[in-house]
C-alpha cells in the first residue's frame, strides 16, 4: 500500500499526520457526483460494478483523501433478504414492505450472499483502479439501524414504531435482529474476501436507544458480527451516532477503530478506551458551511488536542451534507495535509 496512514493510525500505529477521509464522501455535494446521478438511479450506480467503481473514485481523484469508501449503501442487506427498497430524490430510502410481525420476519432470507455479488463484483474493479494507492473501507449497516428502516419502512425522526416494536415484541425484534446479523456477518467476510482493507459497521441510528436498550437490541448483535469476523489484518471500525455515550460499551465489541460524533471531546474519548482502540473524527460537519478561516481553526484546534495520541483518523462527526460546498470539503482535506507544514 503505497499510502499506508489510514490503517496505521486504525491499528493505534504512529503517523507522521493525522489520515483524512469522510463519511459520505463521494456524494451530492459534488458535480461530478451529478454527472453519474443524472444518468442511472442510485441502485443501479450500487449494483454496476464499473459504475460503483467511478464514484468511488470521485474522492480520491479530486479531494485527495486518504482511504476510499465502497460506494454502496447499508440498506442492500436489508434489500437482498427480501425488502422492496426504493430510493427517490427527496424522500429518502423507501421499503414497501414494511416488516413488523411474524410473517413479515419468516418471509426474510438470510442466505443471501448470491444477491450481494454485485458488491464483491465492485471490490474487485474497485481494487484495480486503486492500484494500491489507498486502502478500500468496505461497509455494512448494523442489526438495529438497518431494523429501524425495515420496520419504519423508511427514514424516520423519532424512530417510534420501532421503539414501539423493541418495547412492545422484543422476542419479535431479536428475531429480526438475529437474521440481520447473520446476513451482516456473511456479508462483511465476503467483501473481506473480495479484498477490502478495512470495514465499518455504521449504527448510525443507536442513539436514539436508552443505555440499555442499546446493550439488548444493538451492542449484543455488534458484539457478534465483530467477533465472527476474518479479521487478519483487516481493521474493523464501528460508528455510531450517540457514541459520545456508548464509546465504552462499543469499545468492548473489541473494534480496532471506535467513529465518535462531534458531541464529545474527543482526547477524553480517547484516554478512556482501553490502549489499542484508535479514534476517528469527529468534527461537526456544519463547520464546513463556515468561512474558510473557521475549518482551519476547528480542524487544527481539534490536531492541537490530539497531539501526541496514536490511533488518531480524522473524519466528520456524521457524512458531508449535500448542500455543502465542494470547495470547502476540499479545503478541509488540504488543511488536514498541510497539518506538519503549518502547525
Ligand atoms: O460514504 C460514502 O461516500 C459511501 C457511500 C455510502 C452511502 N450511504 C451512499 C448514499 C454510505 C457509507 C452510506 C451509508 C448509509 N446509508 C447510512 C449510514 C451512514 C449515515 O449517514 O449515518 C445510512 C443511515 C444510509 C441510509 C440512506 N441512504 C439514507 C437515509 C439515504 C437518503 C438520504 C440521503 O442522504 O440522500 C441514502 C441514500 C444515499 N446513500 C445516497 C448516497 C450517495 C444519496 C442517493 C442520491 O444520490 O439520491
Amino acid at each position: 500500500m503505497k499510502n499506508s496512514l489510514f490503517l496505521d493510525a486504525a491499528l493505534s500505529k504512529a503517523t507522521v499526520r493525522p489520515p483524512v477521509w469522510m463519511m459520505r464522501q463521494a456524494g451530492r455535494f459534488m458535480p461530478e457526483y451529478w454527472e453519474i446521478k443524472n444518468k442511472y438511479s442510485f441502485l443501479e450506480m450500487c449494483k454496476t460494478p464499473e459504475i460503483a467503481a467511478d464514484v468511488t473514485m470521485l474522492p480520491i481523484d479530486l479531494l485527495g483523501v486518504d482511504a476510499a469508501i465502497l460506494f454502496s449503501d447499508i440498506l442492500v442487506t436489508g434489500e437482498a433478504m427480501g425488502g422492496d427498497l426504493s430510493f427517490t430524490q427527496g424522500v429518502g430510502p423507501k421499503f414497501a414492505n414494511p416488516v413488523r410481525n411474524q410473517k413479515d420476519i419468516d418471509n426474510l432470507q438470510t442466505d443471501v450472499l448470491d444477491r450481494l455479488q454485485y458488491v464483491a463484483d465492485a471490490i474487485k474493479v474497485i481494487q484495480q483502479r486503486l492500484n494500491g494507492n489507498v486502502p478500500l473501507i468496505g461497509f455494512a449497516g448494523a442489526p438495529f439501524t438497518v431494523m429501524s428502516y425495515l420496520v419504519e419502512g423508511g427514514s424516520s425522526k423519532d424512530f417510534k414504531l420501532t421503539k414501539l416494536f423493541i418495547h412492545n415484541h422484543p422476542q419479535l425484534a431479536h428475531q429480526l435482529l438475529q437474521k440481520i446479523a447473520l446476513v451482516t456477518i456473511d456479508y462483511l467476510n465476503m467483501q473481506i474476501a473480495a479484498g477490502v482493507n478495512a470495514v465499518q459497521l455504521f449504527d448510525s441510528w443507536a442513539l436514539s436507544l436508552s443505555w440499555d436498550d442499546y446493550k439488548e437490541f444493538s451492542h449484543k448483535y455488534n458484539v457478534e458480527i465483530i467477533a465472527k469476523l476474518n479479521r487478519k489484518d483487516v481493521p474493523v471500525i464501528s460508528f455510531c451516532k450517540g457514541s459520545s455515550v456508548f464509546a465504552p460499551l462499543m469499545a468492548e465489541a473489541k473494534p480496532d477503530v471506535v467513529s465518535i460524533d462531534w458531541n464529545a471531546d474527543l482526547k477524553n474519548i480517547k484516554q478512556s478506551l482501553p490502549k489499542g482502540i484508535a479514534v476517528q473524527g469527529n468534527l461537526d460537519p456544519h463547520i464546513l458551511y463556515a468561512d474558510k478561516s473557521v475549518i482551519k481553526e476547528r480542524i487544527h484546534r481539534l490536531f492541537k488536542r490530539m497531539e501526541g495520541e496514536n490511533g488518531f483518523i480524522f473524519n466528520l462527526g456524521h457524512g458531508i451534507m449535500p448542500d455543502i460546498p465542494f470547495d470547502h470539503v476540499k479545503y478541509a482535506v488540504e488543511v488536514v495535509k498541510d497539518w506538519r507544514a503549518s502547525s
